[in-house]
């Protein structure tokens, strides 16, 4: 009886219209979810097409199909995406409208005053947090980056590639291939899973005892741990096939981990996956790549440093990601925004600019903006 009294919205899907990206923001299934409690679900022809979701799919779920991205913006209440606005969507977005994205503000002088100039209320997914600190809506895309720099890590290792001809497992009589992967937590744990799966002879290192005993416990019997530090790492690195970065110092750059003159200790071939890449990397010699030119040789050691490395399988992250923001969309669309942050610590700490107003203390201080807190926009 109590739904009656929920509020229903009309949410906008728009085809993503950056570079590469072949994600889109909800799934046929999240749209059945949001079509069921009574919202209107409008989305753009196409938006699907890259993760492999048709607009029948969207259609059967109970969505409007809309044919350009500015019935998109001027019909919807609430927008869905996955990256933050560019340019041709910037004149769209308009006053008091809710835009529930990724947004990366810090990085973006540009993006965030162009944001206080529209006046919408920006909800970004990097920044909703929970009380142990953890990050629900960037937990899944550090779930597919580390599994798949095992797959980038066994590719690369072939001789076609470059690599010193290893398979990862080996065969019967054969040693396996040795991966370090430094750094224990999202990114470090799956990867370290999808090694040991494969029969390679892994070791994962992390500065946190309490970790390192973690996974002691979890992980099966070819999974070593060793505590992170330099003179562990310059002597593990000598001898592996793969070396994955996966660390991460909440708000700062990645610390060098393996530095240039450790390169000329490995053996030519060996492969390395900066996962941390976004972050400045952990290895001294990483420049950020694509996925058009993913790789590049020093020292005849791979390096392969894609920054955004869940866009080469957009369909598993689109529904990984679309997993993690459905129950938010669900509650904004329940109870409007405000209603939803009053309720929801971890969501009311997505909040990053409220019309006009910069709520989250880390976006103000990166370009000196005034500050206000998130209690003001809530009254
Ligand atoms: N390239 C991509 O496409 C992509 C995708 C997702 C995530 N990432 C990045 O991957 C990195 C890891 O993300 P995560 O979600 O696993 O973070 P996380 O916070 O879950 O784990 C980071 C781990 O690093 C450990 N650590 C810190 N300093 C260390 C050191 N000196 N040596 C060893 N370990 C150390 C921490 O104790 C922690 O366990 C981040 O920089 C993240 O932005 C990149």
């Amino acid at each position: 009886m109590a739904e009656l009294n929920l509020k229903i919205m009309i949410i906008g899907v728009p085809k993503e219209i950056k570079n590469n990206e072949d994600r889109v923001a909800l799934t046929p299934a999240g749209a059945a979810e949001l079509v069921k409690r009574g919202n209107q679900l409008y989305v753009q022809t196409g938006a699907g097409f890259g993760s492999g979701f048709a607009d029948e799919e969207y259609e059967i779920a109970g969505a409007k199909i809309l044919q350009t991205i500015e019935e998109v913006y001027s019909t919807a209440e609430m927008i869905m995406k996955v990256k933050e606005p560019i340019e041709p969507e910037y004149e769209l977005i308009r006053e008091g409208q809710l835009i529930f994205t990724y947004f990366h503000f810090a990085s973006s002088e540009k993006l965030t005053n162009i944001m206080i100039k529209r006046k919408s209320i920006c909800l970004a997914y990097e920044t909703v947090e929970m009380d142990d600190h953890s990050l629900p809506l960037l937990i899944p895309m550090s779930e597919v980056a580390g599994r798949m720099s095992i797959h980038e890590g066994a590719k690369y290792l072939e001789k076609t590639y470059g690599g010193r001809g290893k398979l990862l497992g080996g065969v019967p009589g054969v040693l396996p291939a040795k991966v370090l992967i430094i750094g224990g937590g999202i990114v470090g744990t799956e990867a370290a899973k999808m090694a040991a799966g494969l029969g390679a002879d892994v070791t994962i290192m992390d500065v946190s005892l309490k970790r390192l005993r973690y996974l002691d416990d979890i992980m099966p019997a070819n999974v070593k741990t060793m505590m992170s530090n330099e003179y562990n790492i310059r002597q593990q690195v000598r001898f592996s096939d793969v070396i994955v970065g996966a660390v991460l110092i909440p708000g700062t750059k990645a610390p060098n981990l393996i530095t240039k003159d450790m390169l000329k200790t490995m053996n030519p071939g060996t492969v390395l996956i900066d996962v941390a890449v976004d972050q400045g990397g952990c290895i001294e010699t990483t420049v950020p790549t694509t996925h058009e030119h993913p790789t590049y040789v020093i020292d005849e050691v791979i390096h392969y440093t894609v920054a955004n490395m869940p866009g080469a399988v957009p369909r598993t992250s689109t529904i990984a990601l679309t997993n993690a923001t459905l129950s938010y969309a669900i509650q904004l669309a329940a109870k409007g925004w405000k209603k939803a942050c009053l309720e929801d610590k971890a969501l009311r700490k997505g909040l990053n600019i409220v019309k006009g107003k910069v709520v989250y203390r880390g976006v103000a201080e990166a370009f000196g903006l005034t500050y206000h807190d998130v209690s003001e926009v809530l009254r």
